[in-house]
């Protein structure tokens, strides 16, 4: 039998710092740290979330080579995130991958953020079928707003982007206008659930690129809107809460819908996944799993817990890329601006 591959793989893009323990596809260990922090001011502070990536790092590494039970002479490689995102969160994550790869003499390997999101579909998971090439992948964070084909492990062709803000950021921008905290996507999905979707209607915005989004309109739209019936009822946010999260919602799902269905009539594929954050979102988990139906679409909906930001996806990567040989030297850099085939 072949010997086993054991990849250490470190998320540390943005404000959750993760470590994974991957045996070939599968994962053993997957933990996160989340920083509370950053709820406090509305948003993620850059140079917070590196000062807490310093201290979860370590804790972090022990506590998935702990779960995985394994030990550190054990690894073949060690993954990391090279980018995009937040320069000051990038470098720690980055500088601890080197050091431990120097320190056990084992490859590194750097991976792209945004490709991890798409390829933790090909994680082993039970009842999890993967998806076939090519096929279409609606990746959707809060950095990012992508409708991508996928051609292979490494060839991510973008057909269409947003313009201004990310989806996640129109969930989290919006949530903040009705009070609530950051990052406010789960909870408007959370209120959705109570509420009428069709109370409210927030027109969709146009693009000169069919399959490009816009969200930064909606935003605006959204904030005249409420002012307009604040001043008419002063409790009409408290009042109306479930109606309106429920309302925007839909209006987002919508938006992010319509362009997905007009690339795969497009392109002819029906192989169809979500990727990215905001995947976790129940409405458009639910919409998209109801196209299989209504529109004949395989449709690849990822586990929850590879969602949202998480080190499992980085280790994929990895494996793939250690498969390849395809290893990175110790003067690799981070990078905060990083295009999905770099
Ligand atoms: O992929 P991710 O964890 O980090 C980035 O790489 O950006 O995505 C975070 C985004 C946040 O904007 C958060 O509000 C959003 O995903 N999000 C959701 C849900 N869960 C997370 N948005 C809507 N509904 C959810 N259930
Ligand atoms: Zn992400």
């Amino acid at each position: 039998m072949k010997k086993p591959i054991y990849i250490l793989s470190i998320e540390s893009s943005c404000d959750d710092t993760g470590a994974a323990i991957l045996r070939n596809d599968t994962v053993l260990s997957n933990v996160i740290a989340n920083q509370k922090i950053h709820s406090a001011y509305g948003g993620v502070v850059p140079e917070l979330a590196s000062r807490a990536h310093q201290q979860n790092i370590v804790p972090v590494v022990q506590q998935a080579l702990h779960h995985a039970n394994i030990s550190k002479k054990d690894l073949s490689a060690i993954a990391f995130t090279k980018g995009p995102g937040l320069m000051g969160s990038l470098l720690v994550g980055t500088s601890f991958a080197k050091s431990l790869s120097i320190a056990l003499s084992i490859p590194l390997i750097a991976v792209n953020h945004m490709q991890a999101h798409v390829l933790a579909h090909f994680i082993m998971a039970d009842n999890q079928e993967k998806p076939n090439f090519p096929f279409l992948c609606l990746t959707i964070s809060g950095g990012h707003t992508q409708i991508l084909k996928i051609n292979n492990y490494n060839s991510f062709e973008i057909l269409g982007e947003t313009i201004d803000d990310a989806v996640g950021e129109a969930f989290d921008k919006s949530a903040k206008l009705l009070g609530l905290p950051y990052p406010g996507g789960p909870l408007i999905d959370k209120f959705a659930k109570l509420g009428n979707k069709n109370a409210f209607k927030f027109t969709e915005p146009k693009t000169a690129n069919e399959f490009d989004f816009s969200f930064s309109g909606l935003k605006t739209a959204i904030l005249y809107f409420l002012q307009r019936e604040h001043k008419k009822n002063e409790m009409f946010i408290k009042n109306n809460l479930n109606d309106i999260c429920a309302s925007i919602q839909h209006t987002i799902v919508n938006i992010l819908m319509k362009k997905l269905i007009l690339a795969s009539k497009k392109t002819g594929i029906t192989e169809v996944a979500i990727a990215g954050g905001v995947s976790a979102n129940s409405e458009i988990r639910e919409t998209l799993k109801s196209f299989e139906k209504t529109l004949g679409w395989t449709t690849y909906i990822p586990k929850f817990e590879y969602t949202t930001d998480n080190a499992a996806m980085i280790g994929i990567v990895g494996y793939y890329k250690y498969l390849n040989n395809d290893f990175d030297k110790e003067n690799t850099l981070a990078t905060s601006r990083l295009d999905i085939n770099s």
